[in-house]
């Protein structure tokens, strides 16, 4: 049996819809989650989702992710520009990690620029809304 793809988010995402319209948009953590529950279930598959605005939390979650997740999609949100921690974490999966991001966070602020998660992900998706979601959710169906 395969195994559920997880899609984490880290902090404020749980503020999609009221935080920074103009940049993250108005759709909700919720409708995130359920689009990508659609996604996936397109394809036959389930999706294990959790947001958390603590870097342990989110850790532990990539920890159990191993041995179990087909895949994981990360929004590590404010972490992704501080965390080497979850970057080991991911680092120690084998299966393949898509890192989302809603902005475009090369146009940005220059401390977005650099990614600790970037170099431990199969791939990184950012700019496209929560469409990249969808798209990092289907990348992850096609790989079995
Ligand atoms: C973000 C971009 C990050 O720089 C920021 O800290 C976030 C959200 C995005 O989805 O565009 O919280 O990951």
């Amino acid at each position: 049996m395969t195994g559920p793809i997880y899609v984490l988010n880290g902090p404020n995402l749980n503020l999609l819809g009221l935080r920074e319209p103009e940049i993250y948009g108005s759709a909700t953590l919720d409708d995130v989650v359920e689009l990508c529950r659609r996604t996936a279930a397109e394809a036959g598959r389930e999706i294990e989702a959790r947001q958390s605005n603590h870097e342990g939390e989110l850790i532990d979650w990539v920890q159990q992710a191993r041995g179990h997740a087909s895949g994981l999609v990360i929004n590590p949100a404010g972490f992704t520009h501080t965390s080497v921690a979850l970057r080991d974490a991911l680092a120690t999966l084998e299966v393949p990690v898509v890192e989302v991001h809603i902005s475009n966070v090369h146009r940005r602020e220059e401390f977005r620029r650099h990614s600790y998660v970037s170099g431990v992900a199969t791939g990184v998706i950012a700019g496209l809304g929560i469409d990249g979601y969808r798209a990092a959710v289907q990348f992850l169906c096609s790989r079995g």
